[in-house]
């Protein structure tokens, strides 16, 4: 019999179904041409476990206990189970360089998309979860019953460090809970960290004192690791309560590290996703964000941007639903393109709906997300007629409408700041 070459379909076995202890990846797979669906399916399992393109002469018992199996292919939908032994519990990196590593590029996929992820036991005890989770937050924050509030002053780069604690101010004096920095904004020569980080702290005490009201800062550490560890322990030492990280531009090994850090400092961590979109947005290739979202919530964010499903980002309603209930469910059942989830306990991660959002929108969101959620506005609040300080009350006054079932036209009657956006932006949302 002529020597086997390659052995791809050792990999597809529908009858077997995984253990209770193994991760179970589920992929969208498009073949590429003269590949059939079983061809695809029995390389996913392979190239992210322990195959490759050719039959080996130094296979031996042990390591076919490590093959993944390809065990359900349903129309497009690929489930693939991997033995525990194949990951490093508490490694990142690792993990995803085995289930969303080199397969991605293979020539027998015309698409793959990683869609979900269902993470034995064992390896979410291996990661630390969220310290505070939204609980914790809202224990902190002093905050119950309706969303926490932010806003990031716009434009987004270019104010100099006293110029971003004014606004700053204006942002808690006119009532909101959280000053966040842009995705973008680090440490440039107009507004240095160490500047912005004394000044806008110092602001936020004032504020603070002002108005009676917890307020904090979600100022953005992200640099390279080790400068990053240092601007963390700048934050603890002015007081602060959180930093906020670019987790994808960051990478997950520095999140990881931060993470630790942040647990001696007693910090909150926020995560901003910049960069997601470059690979979660195809909906034929790339990896869900819903999979990047139980990243995050096992490596331990508190906060983590979801997307507003009305704004200016790309977030249809499902998808920001499934974001959601990744992040903060203790277990979730299985659907359409989704894995169901056991979270054993690991604390829920606070969703963020940002991104071209205005007053106008705070009800739809409110209706689609609920109100245990952090809404965050930007250009809503610093493009308000009449200032920041106005855009935050508008914003305030909205929220209260909505928590006391009242409409915002109603509401407006009372409010001139919340009357004055509403003229400017109505309740327009994005196409
Ligand atoms: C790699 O890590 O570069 C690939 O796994 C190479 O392995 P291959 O030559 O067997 O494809
Ligand atoms: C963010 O960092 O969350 C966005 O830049 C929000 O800004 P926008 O509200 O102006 O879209
Ligand atoms: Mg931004």
């Amino acid at each position: 019999m002529a020597e086997k070459v390659e052995w791809y379909t050792d990999f597809v076995n529908t009858k077997r179904r995984p253990a209770a202890d193994e991760l179970v990846a589920l992929f969208k797979v498009q073949p590429a041409q003269d590949f059939s669906m079983e061809e695809a399916a029995g390389r996913v399992a392979s190239e992210s476990s322990v195959g490759t393109w050719t039959t080996l002469t130094t296979l031996n018992k042990d390591i076919r206990s490590l093959m993944a199996n390809a065990y359900k292919i349903e129309d497009q939908y690929v489930h693939v189970s991997y033995p525990l032994r194949l990951f490093e519990p508490g490694n990142m990196p690792q993990i995803l360089s085995s289930i969303a590593g080199n397969i991605f590029g293979m020539k027998a996929l015309k698409g793959l998309r990683l869609v979900d992820v269902g993470w034995p036991k064992e390896l979410v005890k291996s990661f630390p979860g969220p310290q505070f989770g939204i609980g914790g937050v809202r224990d902190f924050m002093k905050v119950k019953g309706r969303p926490l509030t932010a806003s990031v002053p716009k434009p987004k780069l270019g104010l100099d460090y006293k110029e971003h604690a004014r606004h700053g101010y204006e942002a808690w004096v006119g009532g909101l809970d959280l000053l966040k920095d842009d995705e973008n904004l680090t440490s440039q020569n107009f507004n240095s960290f160490a500047d912005r980080a004394k000044q806008s702290f110092k602001m936020r005490d004032k504020a603070e004192r002002e108005t009676g009201e917890r307020k904090s800062y979600l100022i953005n550490i992200t640099a390279e690791t080790r400068e990053m560890m240092k601007r963390a322990k700048v934050v603890k030492e002015l007081g602060g309560e959180y930093v906020m990280i670019d987790v994808i531009t960051a990478g997950w090994s520095a999140l990881q590290t931060l993470r630790d850090t942040c647990q001696e400092l007693g910090l909150a961590i926020h995560a901003h996703r910049a960069f997601h979109a470059a690979f979660t947005r195809m909906p034929t290739h790339g990896m869900s964000m819903v999979v990047v979202a139980s990243v995050c919530r096992l490596l331990g964010v508190d906060q983590l941007h979801v997307g507003t499903v009305v704004g200016k980002l790309v977030s249809t309603k499902p998808e920001v639903l499934s974001i959601e209930e990744k992040l903060t469910a203790d277990s979730s059942r299985a659907g359409e393109g989704l894995l169901g989830a056991e979270w054993s306990g690991t604390r829920p991660v606070f969703p963020v709906s940002s991104g071209g959002l205005h007053v106008g929108l705070i009800p739809p969101v409110l209706d689609m997300l609920g109100t245990n959620i952090v809404v965050q506005i930007g250009g809503g609040i610093w493009g308000h007629p009449s200032g920041g300080k106005a855009g935050a009350e508008a914003m305030r006054d909205a929220i209260d409408a909505y928590m006391k079932k009242i409409s915002l036209e109603e509401y407006a009657r009372k409010s001139r700041p919340l009357r004055e956006a509403l003229k400017k932006w109505g309740t327009a949302t994005f196409r």
